[in-house]
């Protein structure tokens, strides 16, 4: 059985062991992107914790692809300076911290963001319900270059690495998805034409930041919607993008409209866990680079088995409620998540910065 302790690597970037903090949208910047020393806190809490690789919460490359309220940003040079705050403190801890860049396309909403959102096709966002504007050729060139500029941001800022966010029904996303890309262009239609997207996304990082510095991404292996992106297109996503040099792909899925086949899940027995994990063992079979997987993982165990075939297990929920998750398997003090995934965690955030809502209960005395 793999040892979750082991160290791996993404390219040149050795990680102590096994377990990531999956990209967790914290809701505490300020109004115009700026992360706080709320959002310090909470990520160095996490370095502390003893977890091999942090993906920072989403940051938007541009104010129209926002995806949340209080979201931190990469969209202009005056955020190099408050990200390096986050990545400082994450490395005076000893920890190591990537950035997730992101375009939330049509999923968001207009006082968001200022503006109509935009994404592939003019269409009601299935779950947003919002009218989405269709992006023309120049705005999709303008966007792929959004991208690598907020890149070359996130490793001024001292970012040890890049995840593009290509799951979740956000931009990359949405062009992967044959229900919500309607384009009778080069960008829609047959799967390699939705893929342009993705690719041409990726391929503007790796030129900006040139071939040693590691980028990856989270990438769906399924949209959970009858039409949507599906398991083996993903192998074959997967593929392109590992012969076009990414480093590693987070294996995910799910989108807002899937309801309960989205990519927080909950977990409430055993054989919940690791609800992506198939998909994971298609794509870690027809790729080269490293495979992560995400989705559900509560027991040592499990991630343990799990790492007999993927690299790396990475969770989100958990370490909202157990940001030292990490120390605490490998003292042997728990082997068990408390995360109940009941996602109050999402609902907290919206209130005023992401926390685990039955821990807030606790110290309410309910
Ligand atoms: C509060 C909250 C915020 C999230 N923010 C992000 C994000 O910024 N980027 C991302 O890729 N996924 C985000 N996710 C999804 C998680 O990274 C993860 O894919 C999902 O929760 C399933 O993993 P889990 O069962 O370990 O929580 C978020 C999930 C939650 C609950």
């Amino acid at each position: 059985m793999a040892d979750i302790f082991t160290p791996w690597k993404i390219k040149d970037l050795e990680i102590p062991n096994r377990l990531v903090r999956s990209a967790t949208w914290e809701g505490m910047a300020l109004d115009d992107g700026t992360p706080t020393i709320d959002t310090v806190n909470f990520t160095a809490d996490l370095a502390e914790g003893g977890v091999g690789l942090i993906i920072a919460g989403y940051s938007f490359i541009t104010p129209l692809g926002r995806g949340l309220p209080k979201q931190s940003g990469m969209h202009i040079d005056a955020m190099v300076g408050p990200q390096t705050r986050i990545t400082d403190a994450v490395h005076k801890l000893g920890g190591l911290i990537a950035a997730q860049i992101v375009h939330a396309g049509g999923q968001t909403r207009a006082d968001w963001i200022g503006g109509q959102p935009e994404g592939p096709s003019a269409i009601v966002h299935p779950a947003f319900k919002e009218q989405v504007r269709e992006l023309s050729k120049s705005d999709i060139a303008r966007i792929v270059e959004q991208f690598a500029e907020a890149a070359l941001r996130a490793r001024a800022a001292g970012y040890d690495a890049v995840e593009l966010h290509g799951a979740h029904g956000y931009l990359i996303s949405q062009f992967l998805s044959p229900n919500i890309n309607l384009r009778g262009d080069e960008y829609g239609g047959s799967l390699a034409n939705r893929a342009r997207f993705c690719l041409e996304v990726y391929q503007a990082v790796r030129r900006a930041l040139g071939p040693r510095y590691p980028v990856f991404i989270k990438l769906n292996s399924e949209d959970g919607l009858e039409g949507g992106f599906t398991p083996a297109e993903a192998v074959e996503v997967a593929k392109m993008l590992d012969q076009a040099g990414i480093d590693a792909i987070e294996v995910s899925g799910g989108v807002p409209a899937a309801g309960k086949l989205g990519s927080a899940r909950p977990v409430v027995k055993p054989e919940d866990e690791g609800y992506f994990f198939n998909n994971a063992l298609a794509i870690k079979a027809a790729v080269k680079c490293p495979v992560m997987v995400v989705g559900g993982w509560r027991g040592k165990a499990r991630v343990e088995a799990a790492l007999d075939k993927v690299d790396a297990v990475s969770m989100s929920r958990p370490f909202i409620r157990q940001p030292h998750l990490a120390k605490l398997w490998k003292s042997g003090q728990s082997d068990q998540a408390t995360c109940i995934s009941c996602g109050q965690c999402f609902g907290v955030g919206m209130k005023g910065g992401v926390a685990c809502g039955q821990e807030l209960k606790k110290a309410a005395g309910k």
